[in-house]
C-alpha cells in the first residue's frame, strides 16, 4: 500500500498537520514511513506489544545505532550463554543426526516436553522452532539490554529474526506439521540460524530512525481516539478478519512480553487471559467499533486516513460500510487500488495465504472545515481523487 497511493497521499497530508498518529501500527512499517520521512512526531498504538516494540524501535529514535555495538553486546553473550545452556548438547545433536521430519519433530517435541528450560524452549520448541533455535530464542531474550534504545532495537531484531524463523505460513496460527507436503518446510525453517538472522535485522534496523522523536503505546484505538488533537493526521488500518490478531500473533507477543502462561492445541496458544481481543474483529461489534472511533474522531476534527479492504471482510465490514460510515461525519475522497494482501484466512472469496485484492484508501476530512491547511488536489495511485466525495466513491465502485 506504501507503494501503492498511500505513501503518496501521507507525503501530501502530512505537511499540514503538527502530528501522525497511527491507531492499529501493527508491523510498524506506517508509522516507520512516516518518522523517516517527515518532520513530525509519530504516536503508534497497538493492543498487541510485539506491534508496539517493532514501531518503537525506530520512531522513538533520532540517530542511528552502530550494529557491531550491538552484536558484541547482545549477540555475542547469547551464543556464549548457549554452550552451557541444559539441553544444548542433546539439541545440537538431534540438528547433526539427519533425521526426516516426523522423526525430527516427534524426538524434538519429546525433548521439549519432558525438560524444564526457557518459555519458548517450553511452549513452542519441537513446533515453531528446533530445540536449538528456541533455546537460542530463549538466551536472546534473556540476554536482552536493561533499558533504552539499545533495548528497543535488540527486541525489534528478535521479533523481526523469530519471525523469519518460525516454520510457520507467515503468521503464527499454526505451525507446520510433519506431512508428506510440509516436512520440507520445517526442515527449511529449523534449519535457520537465528543469530544470523538477528544480525541481519539488527543491520536493518539500526540504520533507521525518525526525524523527530515519536512514541509508542500498548492501547486501544477507541480509548486514544478521543484524546487526540485537531491537527493530528489519524491514520487507521483496523483489523478486516473475524478472529483476533492474537491468533496470528501470539508467539510473536510471548517474545516481546517475555513470559506466557500454559499453553495449548495445536497452535500452542496462551490462555484466552493473554491474548489481547479487539471489537474490530467480532462480527457482531466491529460496526459499532467502527462508527464509535469515526464519531470520536469527528469530534476532534481531525483528518484520518482509512484503508480497508473493497469487498465484504469477516469481521462483517466491506470498503463500501466503512465509506458509508465515514461519510456521515466527513467529507471523503476515495479511491480504489490493488495490493499483495494477507487473507489471514480471512477473506470471504479468496482464500490463499496472499492474493490480489482491491483496497480502498479513505482521506476523511472534518465536515466543517476545509483541512489544517488545505493540500491541492492530486493525482495518486489509479484513481484520482476528487472534492466531491460522492462523486469520487461513485469513481471508485463503478
Ligand atoms: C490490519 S493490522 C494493521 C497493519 C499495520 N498497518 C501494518 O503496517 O502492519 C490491524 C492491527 O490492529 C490491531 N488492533 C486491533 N484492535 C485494536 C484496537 N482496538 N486498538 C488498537 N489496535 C488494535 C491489531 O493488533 C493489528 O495489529
Amino acid at each position: 500500500m506504501l507503494s501503492n497511493g498511500l505513501g503518496e497521499l501521507l507525503h501530501r497530508e502530512a505537511p499540514s498537520h503538527s502530528r501522525f498518529v497511527d491507531l492499529f501500527c501493527g508491523s510498524g512499517a506506517v508509522s516507520w514511513f512516516v518518522a523517516k520521512e517527515s518532520r513530525h512526531p509519530v504516536l503508534a498504538v497497538d493492543i498487541q506489544e510485539y506491534g508496539v516494540a517493532l514501531a518503537r524501535a525506530v520512531i522513538g529514535r533520532t540517530s542511528a545505532v552502530r550494529p557491531s555495538r550491538l552484536k558484541s553486546q547482545f549477540v555475542a553473550p547469547a551464543q556464549l550463554a548457549c554452550q552451557t545452556a541444559p539441553y544444548w548438547r542433546e539439541a545440537n545433536g538431534l540438528d547433526s543426526m539427519g533425521l526426516c521430519p516426523a522423526e525430527w519433530t516427534y524426538r524434538a517435541r519429546r525433548l521439549c516436553s519432558t525438560a524444564d528450560s526457557g518459555v519458548i524452549f517450553r511452549a513452542y520448541g519441537g513446533h515453531y522452532y528446533s530445540p536449538s533455535q528456541a533455546i537460542a530464542l530463549d538466551a536472546l531474550m534473556r540476554l536482552l539490554p536493561a533499558k533504552g534504545a539499545d533495548r528497543e532495537v535488540c527486541l525489534a531484531a528478535l521479533l523481526i529474526a523469530a519471525s523469519d524463523c518460525a516454520a510457520a505460513p507467515g503468521h503464527t496460527a499454526q505451525p507446520f506439521q510433519p506431512t508428506k507436503t510440509a516436512g520440507t518446510y520445517i526442515q527449511e525453517a529449523w534449519n535457520k540460524d537465528i543469530f544470523l538472522y538477528v544480525c541481519k535485522s539488527l543491520v536493518e534496523i539500526c540504520a533507521l530512525h525518525a526525524q523527530v522523536r515519536g512514541t509508542a503505546s500498548v492501547d486501544d484505538a477507541l480509548a486514544v481516539a478521543a484524546s487526540l488533537a485537531r491537527d493530528d493526521l489519524v491514520f487507521l488500518d483496523p483489523p478486516y478478519a473475524g478472529v483476533h490478531y492474537s491468533r496470528f500473533y501470539h508467539v510473536l507477543e510471548t517474545i516481546a512480553r517475555g513470559r506466557c502462561g500454559a499453553v495449548s492445541g495445536v497452535g500452542r496458544y496462551p490462555p484466552p487471559e493473554e491474548r489481547p481481543a479487539s471489537a474490530f474483529s467480532r462480527k457482531g461489534e466491529s460496526r459499532g467499533a467502527f462508527e464509535r472511533i469515526l464519531w470520536s474522531l469527528s469530534k476532534v476534527g481531525c483528518t484520518v486516513i482509512v484503508t480497508f479492504p473493497a469487498g465484504e471482510c469477516s469481521n462483517g465490514l466491506s470498503g463500501q460500510t466503512v465509506l458509508t460510515l465515514a461519510e456521515r461525519h466527513f467529507r471523503v475522497e476515495c479511491t480504489r487500488v490493488d495490493s499483495r494482501f494477507s487473507t489471514l484466512g480471512g477473506n470471504n472469496l479468496l482464500r490463499s495465504a496472499r492474493t490480489t485484492i482491491h483496497e480502498m484508501i479513505l482521506l476523511l476530512r472534518p465536515a466543517n472545515r476545509t483541512s489544517a491547511r488545505a493540500a491541492p488536489q492530486q493525482q495518486i495511485g489509479r484513481a484520482r481523487h476528487a472534492g466531491n466525495s460522492r462523486l469520487a466513491s461513485e469513481r471508485a465502485w463503478v
